[in-house]
């Protein structure tokens, strides 16, 4: 196959097991002859992140591509069976935004479709928004706490430094589950997502709650009005249940990383000198630091142009491992970022507007939140039904970018 820009074919040594080496769930006996073995190639974005990919940067990025894999192991499926979310109380709209930066309403929702967002204010925690989606969940999905095994926290902005999924676990009181924190930025939900599956097919969980929460608001420099339009807070949550390979409600999914594009979109620890601890004789013993992390920085132009070239593609790969085509999907559900990256993915794959669902103008960008937030709406509110299908893609810092096709119970 010719290389075209983004499309170069790998070497040989890049077939690999993924799915199933790295979570150590290969299990020879459930293999079964895949109707889906891909074609050799290689999606590589790194041209969209700096307007030119050298050589071994695409040798790197080869070498950790998602693409392509062995076929998949069958016998076990997941589906999505409930959906929930929660937000903040403090409503900022564009006006009140325009109080403290030099901006406009006009500005801002052209440029971004972006209106209203929500902040974390007083007592509220991204780990008590996470609680309330995962309840809605539970409850969508008739499934008792005491049934959950698996809490996959999915946030780049937890309560606590070490994460907070294991409390989130204990405020819901899902006594026998295992709990672990994901951080991939706005792509967490996707990861959470996709990693949730993998536990079931091949690690014989049953119930697995994915939630993807943020409070963006922390990291935000509301004196630059670059950034401060785009974010808010929230959480969204879905259940993710054992059935059987028939049922199987993941039909495809493509994931990437490439940290040449770190420098476009990051919260950076920075250290702060303390004063030296001296020993007896003067000599300093240590110098302790302590960290924190700045506002977010980045550049919006090189962030925009990498999501509408990569994540299209994404969503590309992971239709063909589906077997299907954009024109049989019911829904497309990006990362809620900007409604012109929205638009301009909907736009490549030839899907008409009413097949897109927004929900940005309302809460702006939520991060990993953004996704399960929109889903749950979409479903409480009666446009997604039972059997549709979902184009769902991430992205965001890292940089990191995917996708999953997926039927809605
Ligand atoms: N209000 C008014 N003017 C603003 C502004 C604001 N909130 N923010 C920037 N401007 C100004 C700039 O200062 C610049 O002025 P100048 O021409 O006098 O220098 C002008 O508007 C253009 O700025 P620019 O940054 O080039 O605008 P843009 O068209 O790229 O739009 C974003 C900025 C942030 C809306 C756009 O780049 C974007 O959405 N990128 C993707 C970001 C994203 O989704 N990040 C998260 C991914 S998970």
């Amino acid at each position: 196959m010719a290389n075209a820009p983004g499309l170069v074919s790998p070497p040989a040594s890049c077939f690999r097991m993924r799915n199933l080496a790295p979570l150590g769930l290969f299990r020879p006996r459930l293999f079964v002859a895949a109707r889906n073995v891909r074609r050799t190639r290689l999606w590589c974005c790194a041209a969209a992140v700096d307007g030119g990919v050298e050589e071994d940067h695409v040798l790197k990025a080869a070498a950790t591509s998602s693409n392509p894999r062995l076929p998949r192991v069958v016998g076990m499926g997941s589906k999505l069976v409930g959906c929930g979310s929660a937000v903040p109380k403090l409503l900022i709209s564009n006006d009140d935004l325009a109080q403290i930066v030099e901006t406009s309403d006009e500005w801002i929702s052209v440029r971004t479709g972006i209106r209203n967002r929500r902040v974390l204010t007083g007592g509220e925690t991204v780990g008590g928004l996470a609680v309330e989606a995962a309840k809605g969940a539970l409850e969508m999905a008739q499934v008792e706490p005491d049934h959950v095994n698996l809490v996959i926290m999915c946030t780049s902005t937890p309560d606590d430094l070490f994460g907070c999924g294991a409390q989130v676990q204990r405020d819901l009181g899902c006594k026998n589950a295992w709990a672990f924190d994901a951080t991939a930025a706005c792509s967490g939900f996707v990861v959470g997502l996709i990693t949730a599956t993998r536990f079931i097919k091949g690690g014989g969980f049953q119930n697995v709650l994915v939630i993807g929460a943020d409070g963006l608001s922390r990291y935000v420099d509301w004196t630059d009005r670059g950034t401060c339009i785009l974010f808010g807070d929230a959480a969204g949550a879905v259940l993710v249940q054992a059935c059987s390979g028939d049922e199987d409600g993941l039909l495809g999914f493509d994931l990437h990383s490439d940290g040449h594009g770190q420098k476009h979109l990051n919260a950076i620890a920075k250290d702060e000198e303390t004063e030296l601890i001296s020993s007896n004789n003067g000599a300093p013993l240590f110098p302790p630091k302590r960290s924190s992390f700045s506002c977010i920085q980045m550049n919006g132009k090189e962030v925009f142009r990498f999501a509408v070239r990569c994540v299209p593609e994404s969503i590309e790969a992971a239709l063909e491992e589906a077997g299907l085509a954009s024109s049989g999907i019911d829904w497309l559900l990006l990362h809620q970022a900007n409604q012109r990256i929205v638009d301009a993915v909907a736009t490549r794959l030839q899907m008409s507007p009413d097949k897109v669902i927004s929900n940005l103008a309302n809460y702006g960008n939520t991060s990993a939140a953004s996704i399960p937030l929109a889903l749950d709406e979409a479903v409480r509110s009666g446009k997604v039904q039972a059997g549709n299908t979902i184009a769902a893609a991430g992205f965001g810092a890292g940089l990191t970018w995917g996708s999953a096709i997926v039927r809605w119970k």
